[in-house]
């Protein structure tokens, strides 16, 4: 086991440049041994630069309704899919048989059951490291486990990560959707390969809905769209190109970025819409990509929900920041705008174009000016506060480098124990030089603020001294949350109330690669 005193120290490295180019592996900083690609084992790489822009339809995944008494089926399974009209089909892994998987549409307080089953081949397709926690040659290759991101329900239906199953096998989830409206989304979340599972993959919306957002007259129906957005690397012949770090024992990498950009499983897609509003449910399911979605010309959208739902009120934004996992609910309004094409773009690159068609239709649908009550959580209901360390680890000898919270590894004994109902705050102390995009199982939560810390002096007498104000959150981020960006160098609290059920649940970074390699802790809620 790599001793975390000396000899190992958190370490500069991967730069988040959303701007740069992708490249097939990350890394950067100090050259370590394990960190050398082996360039002659990296297939020839498809430039999606060359295929031709916007000649795909967005693809609309089907929507299945989860109707309490009715248990829903649905198969993990291999399938292909065209990402564009000019290449050859794709092998992919799935729910349903497309990626996004189906959506599934569940209404806030109406329990739905679904059994998940895992019709997978026997082998997977990507490069496992058998050196990660959990994915040990000991283990069977092929593993997986549902989670509903977002959703609070027991821990047996969690999608616990060590509770995986294999082909042949099946589970039956309950969930109870005693919460408000959000946009939800499922995953794969099996020790040491969900980052491999869902890059195939397995990921899918889950739309919750209740009385209280129907009531609002929102745009809805068809011009109510989820846009699921994903990065991947493709080879020449049009399949999933994972990167490895060129040591075959330790393929590992830190973080994978493509420069396929897709859309519902689309590269550059249209969507053709009419003049008047729409209602877009946008999910980043990247293993590590940040998206920065803008409009073209800079044209502004109001921004309605994140993570958990709607805000209390609508935001006129001109870009939202989209770290992995975290949804941001859009209305753009394209009166007036009949004939004209209008492109969605992530930094400087289009990913997608919105058709308007001509003539003039009679929108109904309204943003109201008050979206739902969000009270702030006060500070002083929390009765626990935790201090949490984000740390990177390498010493360049041990491998793969290693990724924390708190300083702990994942099978290490629970150390967080919230007690039922009771509020806690947590102090993500950044040590690193990334933004960790961090989860918390079954809770929403708010963010109450980020300030700037001098990390030399925390790590050397683990005394905090804060080196600027504290900063509130965004509004865009002011809402109900479960996913929080971590920003380096600065300490981030966020605020919950540990309502749900006891039992085990897990907290981690949604950056695939980092969860993979130890980034993830189990908290167990307890009884009062
Ligand atoms: Cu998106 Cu542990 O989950
Ligand atoms: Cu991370």
């Amino acid at each position: 086991m790599l001793g975390l005193g000396a000899g190992a120290w958190p370490m500069r490295m991967l730069a988040h440049d959303m701007q740069s180019m992708p490249k097939p592996r990350m890394g950067g900083g100090t050259l370590c041994k394990h960190m050398v690609t082996d360039q002659a084992k990296v297939p020839l790489l498809l430039d999606p630069t060359t295929l031709k822009a916007f000649v795909d339809p967005l693809p609309l995944p089907p929507v299945l309704h989860a109707d309490p008494g009715k248990l829903l089926q649905i198969d993990m399974q291999e399938t292909s899919q065209r990402l564009h009209r000019d290449l050859p089909p794709t092998r992919l892994w799935t729910y349903g048989n497309s990626m996004p998987g189906p959506t599934i549409e569940a209404l806030s307080g109406k329990p739905a059951r679904i059994e998940w089953r895992n019709r997978l081949p026997g082998k997977h397709f990507l490069p496992i490291d058998h050196r990660i926690h959990g994915a040990e040659q000991d283990k069977p290759e092929v593993r997986a486990i549902v989670h509903v991101h977002g959703a609070c329900v027991q821990t047996e239906s969690d999608g616990y990560p060590d509770d995986w199953y294999v082909p042949g096998q099946s589970r039956v989830h309950t969930y109870p959707n005693k919460q408000e409206a959000a946009t939800l989304w499922y995953h794969d979340h099996a020790m040491g390969i969900n980052r491999l599972n869902i890059y195939a993959g397995m990921f899918g919306n889950l739309i919750l809905r209740d009385e209280h957002e129907q009531s609002l007259g929102l745009p809805s129906g068809e011009q109510e769209i989820p846009l699921t957005l994903s990065d991947r690397l493709l080879t020449k012949d049009a399949q999933l190109y994972y990167p490895v770090s060129g040591n075959s024992d330790a393929p590992w990498v830190s973080e994978v970025f493509g420069d396929a950009m897709l859309v519902n499983g689309a590269l550059l897609p249209y969507l053709e819409v009419q003049p008047r509003r729409y209602r877009f449910r946008v999910l980043n399911a990247a293993n590590a990509r940040f998206f920065h979605l803008k409009l073209a010309g800079g044209r502004p959208f109001q921004q309605i929900g994140s993570d958990q739902g709607l805000l209390a009120a609508p935001l006129v934004q001109k870009s939202v920041l989209l770290a992995p996992a975290e949804r941001v609910d859009l209305v753009i309004d394209f009166s007036g705008m009949g004939g004209q094409q209008l492109e969605l773009i992530n930094d400087a690159l289009p990913i997608m174009q919105f058709r308007v068609g001509r003539g003039s239709v009679r929108d109904t649908s309204v943003v109201p000016a008050v979206l739902r009550d969000v009270p702030r959580m006060p500070e002083s209901a929390a009765t626990h506060q935790r201090l949490m360390t984000l740390d990177e680890y390498d010493d360049c000898v041990a491998e793969p480098m290693l990724m924390l919270l708190n300083g702990k590894r994942w099978h290490e004994p629970v150390t967080e124990k919230p007690v039922l109902g009771s509020t806690e705050i947590w102090s993500l102390l950044n040590l690193t030089d990334d933004t960790h995009p961090i989860h918390l199982h079954m809770v929403r939560f708010q963010i109450l603020d980020r300030r700037p810390f001098d990390q030399g002096q925390w790590l050397a007498s683990k005394t905090i001294r804060y080196i600027g104000p504290a900063q509130p959150p965004e509004a865009g981020e002011a809402g109900w949350k479960d996913v929080v960006q971590a920003y380096p160098g600065m300490i981030t609290r966020i605020i919950t109330r540990f309502d749900g059920y006891v039992g085990r649940y897990v907290w981690h970074c949604h950056l695939l690669e980092h969860e993979a390699n130890e980034m993830m802790r189990p908290f167990e809620v307890v009884a009062a």
